[in-house]
């Protein structure tokens, strides 16, 4: 698909999530997830999934990232790169999990908001959110 990303900036979100995924705490399902989150403001924030002994209280590696910008008063977001696998270099493409879709959905505009799934800077696919959470529930809901 065509997107107003650059391609520079395409290439930086997949090595920006690429190289997360060396801080991925997974000694339970050992599928390291590294996400690279492209704000408004230019400013990349970098994610990665977290596990616990007690499972449920796991992060995935994309709502680690929202929820550091988030957390820092960032809301307005362009694309986001997510990279997951359990060998060294990524076999297959990592989907975003529902809750981490609905975590975008709170954020993001389904229709402009470009998830980048890759296994390398040669290999990836973009997706709008939208694509990924056809007919979300999200703020514009309860307005
Ligand atoms: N995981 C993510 O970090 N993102 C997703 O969207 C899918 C799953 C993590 C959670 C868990 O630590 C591991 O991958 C296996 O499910």
């Amino acid at each position: 698909m065509t997107t107003d990303l650059q391609q520079t900036q395409i290439e930086e979100l997949i090595t920006s999530a690429l190289s997360q995924r060396r801080f991925s705490y997974a000694p339970y399902s050992g599928f390291r997830v590294g996400a690279a989150l492209l704000a408004e403001n230019g400013r990349i924030y970098t994610g990665c999934n977290i596990e616990n002994a007690a499972y449920t209280p796991s992060n995935c590696g994309e709502r680690t990232a929202f929820f550091k910008a988030v957390s820092e008063g960032v809301r307005s977001f362009r694309a986001i790169c997510v990279t997951g696998g359990k060998q060294e270099e990524p076999s297959g493409f990592a989907a975003p999990c529902g809750v981490c879709r609905q975590v975008m959905m709170e954020f993001c505009d389904p229709d402009s908001f470009l998830i980048i799934l890759a296994r390398s800077v040669e290999d990836y696919e973009i997706h709008t959110l939208k694509e990924l959470l056809p007919m979300g529930f999200g703020p514009a809901d309860l307005a």
